[in-house]
């Protein structure tokens, strides 16, 4: 089969929106306002944001420095830049990783497509009773969330087939511009309710008891899963991008945005949590877990004026947001399978979605009849977010830090972070992140992993 010159993505914003859209997403909607909750509030969001600078920037910096100068899928990447070496099998697991995110990541991305179906034709808001037995009761069926999640791949395997520019350049660009603008109608609403200020208190004001050993974990697994980093998605778009783009801007742009994205979801939400309980006269329970998008939400939704109008706003936006990082993931699979294993695009979206499909119907399925089933003490589920946001990545992460700062020289290093010199950077710049990745990183994670063991 001749092979096609390798696709690029087509202008500079386009791409800056598809790594935004790849990490804008469920983790910045659904995932960070409940972890927030679990982990103390605003205690937590300064660890994660000084984890963000020291940990994650340069871990982002690595892996899309690593993949525009490989220029292929994660594991011939590493076999190019390091030829004959074991370092290919980090890109191998790279790839496992991003199929098993994928796998419960879909799962969350149906559960979006159903609140959003019921959201549109009114039967979310008219149900009228205790929103925690909506959710259960859809979770629990066995058919229907499972049809729902296939659905979501589905969408996620179309967009896929249709390659780089025009699949994933032009739908992130079209989605996260309405995602920006609902999510801000939607805070708007949130912030003028009554009694929201407690909501912002609990957002900003940290209170450092709340840090501990697992704490300080879940903030780095929180971070690494937010900005996409540490399984091979951002080392596959930066093999799409072309030579002439600044690195290091790039990689504080999106994560500025993500994070600033994080926030404005955490403000659509933990307010509003705040308001109606205070309406309600009960304890705001910002504690609920995976179910605070969809339990707690709704309720609020349905207690407030126009709140119909939001809580189709608000599910639109996050299947919108589900989207742009699901086809991240997926193509990330495609990429391998299309370069390695020698297939077309058409084929490598279908073996993708069969995969995905069958793993992701276990994790499905662990909430209904497999709640029974557990892995070390967790669900389906549970097993792979935990295993995937918690330790995958922030290994892969590590070992992305090492080959960039140990393997690839100085040298090679400054010369793909400056362009090949055309880029006018200060040398104190270079250098700081330079040392940023060969030694503050590294060190930074592995002392966050001891430190859980130890304690
Ligand atoms: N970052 C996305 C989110 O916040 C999810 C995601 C996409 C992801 N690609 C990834 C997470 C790669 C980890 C690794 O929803």
């Amino acid at each position: 089969m001749a092979v096609k010159p390798r696709e690029t993505f087509g202008s500079r914003m386009g791409m800056l929106l598809a790594m935004a859209g790849s990490a804008i997403g469920l983790g910045n909607i659904w995932r960070f306002p409940y972890t927030l909750g679990k982990n103390g509030g605003a205690a937590f969001l300064l660890l994660y944001v000084i984890m963000l600078v020291f940990i994650c920037l340069p871990v982002m910096i690595s892996e899309y420095l690593i993949g525009r100068r490989g220029a292929s899928n994660p594991f011939r990447t590493f076999d190019k830049l390091a030829p004959g070496s074991k370092w290919r099998w980090i890109g191998f697991i790279a790839v496992l990783a991003s199929g098993c995110i994928l796998s419960f990541y879909c799962v969350v991305g149906g559960w979006s497509v159903k609140y959003l179906v019921d959201a549109v034709s009114g039967s979310l808001m008219s149900f009228g009773g205790d929103y925690a037995d909506f959710f259960g009761a859809f979770i629990s069926n066995p058919w229907e969330p499972l049809t729902f999640t296939l659905i979501f791949l589905g969408i996620t395997g179309l967009i896929i087939a249709f390659g780089v520019r025009n699949g994933i350049e032009r739908m992130s660009k079209i989605m996260i511009s309405v995602l920006f603008v609902i999510i801000v109608l939607v805070v708007i609403r949130s912030l003028t309710l009554p009694g929201a200020s407690a909501g912002l208190r609990y957002m900003f004001v940290p209170d450092m008891s709340k840090i501990d050993a697992n704490t300080c974990v879940a903030a780095m697994g929180q971070a690494f899963f937010s900005l996409s980093i540490g399984c091979g998605c951002i080392l596959t778009y930066a093999s799409y991008v072309k030579k002439d783009e600044n690195i290091a801007a790039s990689a504080a742009w999106i994560s500025f945005f993500d994070t600033g994205f994080a926030v404005i979801a955490g403000l659509a939400i933990i307010p509003a949590v705040y308001a109606i309980a205070a309406m309600n006269g009960v304890e705001p329970d910002v504690n609920a877990g995976p179910g605070l998008v969809f339990i707690t939400l709704p309720g609020v939704f349905s207690s407030m004026p126009l709140g119909n109008a939001a809580a189709v706003l608000f599910f639109l936006a996050l299947l919108l947001a589900a989207i742009t990082s699901a086809i991240s993931l997926m193509e990330v699979l495609a990429a391998y399978i299309i370069e390695e294993l020698r297939k077309s695009r058409a084929m490598a979206v279908i073996i993708s979605f069969v995969l995905c499909g069958v793993v992701g119907m276990f994790c499905s399925l662990s909430f209904g009849p497999l709640d029974g089933f557990k892995l070390f003490g967790l669900s389906v589920f549970d097993f792979f977010d935990y295993i995937t946001s918690n330790i995958m990545l922030p290994v892969g992460g590590l070992f992305l830090a090492l080959f960039a700062g140990w393997r690839l020289k100085r040298a090679n290093f400054i010369d793909e972070l400056t362009n090949g010199g055309a880029l006018k950077m200060p040398r104190w710049l270079s250098l700081t992140i330079y040392y940023l990745v060969k030694f503050v990183a590294p060190i930074a994670i592995s002392v966050i992993f001891l430190n859980c063991i130890l304690s």
